[in-house]
């Protein structure tokens, strides 16, 4: 096949559904998404069996809805890839037994992917090149540190030793009686409060590493709320909650990673992963990266949380190399990238 032939990529490792269609090298034809985020809402986190099943119902309607917006049919396409992991078991295996199977019936290419290794790539969705810079990858399940010297070329520089950042936002959103998934309501309500009326704990913030640790911050507003009950329901309570706690998250995200890339001697940074989208993060780190004089790769909202465009750039990168899986390959539910694991 050749390597710019139309790829199709389905995500399906957490609660999203998401199919895509790539021309190579970096036009987006179509990149749907089917959100389970309200079912899952009712239970204030991700149920696997709740997710396996959605996506069994979703996938396939999804995909042909991709390939028709992409105006592109099955035998269009050049190779079919799908998140192999990290996530969820039960998620995983749906995308990846449906790409599975559509590879094999069109006898063309399968490829098993690595989740991570698509939020990595996403802010350079477009550009024939990956350049080496420090990428900072903060997601719902991950929160890491990489030095990336290319496509396929990671090393781990730090990542979080208990919850995501993520999951920090969700957990603390969800003692403040906020739904899920937390992070976004947190980032809308903080527009409006002072960031510096609650001071929440910085986990490590001096320590010499670039890890992470944000399950004290939770802890932190648990007490805090069982002491001052009524101040969420208070004028501007909730506002300032909400900006504080940001506040507290994006600041050691802010410190660890210009700690990162002063460490490694790299003028350029990256943000990827669902708290990508997050405004404070992203306006913190444009500044960070005007005062320093670093280029600054941020991608757009969509592309920053999960979604199936980022994993067919992966693709296209990995059939650039002449790598492709064995349709044998099983999912990899832990699998990171980066080493130190
Ligand atoms: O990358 P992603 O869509 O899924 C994972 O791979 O985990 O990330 C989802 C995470 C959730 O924890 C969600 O609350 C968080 O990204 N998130 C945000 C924002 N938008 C999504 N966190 C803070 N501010 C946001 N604007
Ligand atoms: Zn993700």
């Amino acid at each position: 096949m050749s390597p710019d032939s139309f790829i199709l990529a389905i995500e399906s490792s957490c609660d999203e559904t998401a199919a895509a269609v790539l021309r190579p090298p970096g036009t987006i034809l179509s990149s749907l998404i089917a959100s389970q985020a309200e079912e899952h809402s009712r239970f204030g986190g991700v149920v696997p069996e709740v997710a396996s099943r959605n996506h069994l119902l979703a996938v396939d309607p999804l995909v042909r809805r991709a390939l028709a917006e992409a105006g592109v049919t099955p035998r269009d396409l050049g190779a079919v890839a799908a998140t192999s992991g990290p996530g969820l078991a039960p998620a995983l295996l749906v995308g990846a037994s449906y790409a599975k199977g559509f590879a094999l019936a069109l006898g063309i290419p399968y490829l098993a992917l690595n989740h991570l290794e698509g939020h990595l790539l996403s802010p350079f969705l477009g550009s024939e090149e990956i350049p080496h810079h420090v990428a900072l990858l903060v997601s719902g399940g991950h929160t890491q540190l990489t030095e990336v010297r290319g496509a396929g070329r990671y090393t781990l520089l730090g990542r979080t030793l208990d919850d995501a950042a993520g999951e920090a936002f969700d957990k603390t959103a969800k003692l403040l009686g906020l739904p899920y998934p937390g992070g976004i309501e947190i980032d809308r309500l903080a527009a409006e409060g002072n960031p510096l009326r609650h001071e929440f704990p910085q986990a490590l913030m001096e320590s010499g590493n670039l890890d992470f640790s944000f399950s004290g911050l939770k802890t932190s507003v648990r007490y805090f709320l069982e002491k001052n009950p009524l101040l969420p329901s208070s004028p501007n309570g909730m506002a300032d909650l909400c900006a504080s706690v940001r506040h507290a998250i994006v600041g050691v995200l802010l410190k660890k990673t210009a700690r990162a890339v002063e460490i490694s001697g790299l003028d350029r940074v990256a943000v990827s992963g669902g708290v990508a989208a997050n405004r404070a993060l992203r306006e913190g780190l444009q500044h960070l990266c005007t005062t320093k004089g670093w280029t600054l790769h941020l991608p757009s909202p969509e592309l920053a949380t999960d979604n199936a465009a980022m994993m067919a750039f992966a693709a296209m990168h990995h059939l650039r190399a002449g790598k492709q899986s064995s349709v044998g390959i099983e999912i990899s539910p832990q699998w990171q990238v980066g080493g130190r694991f």
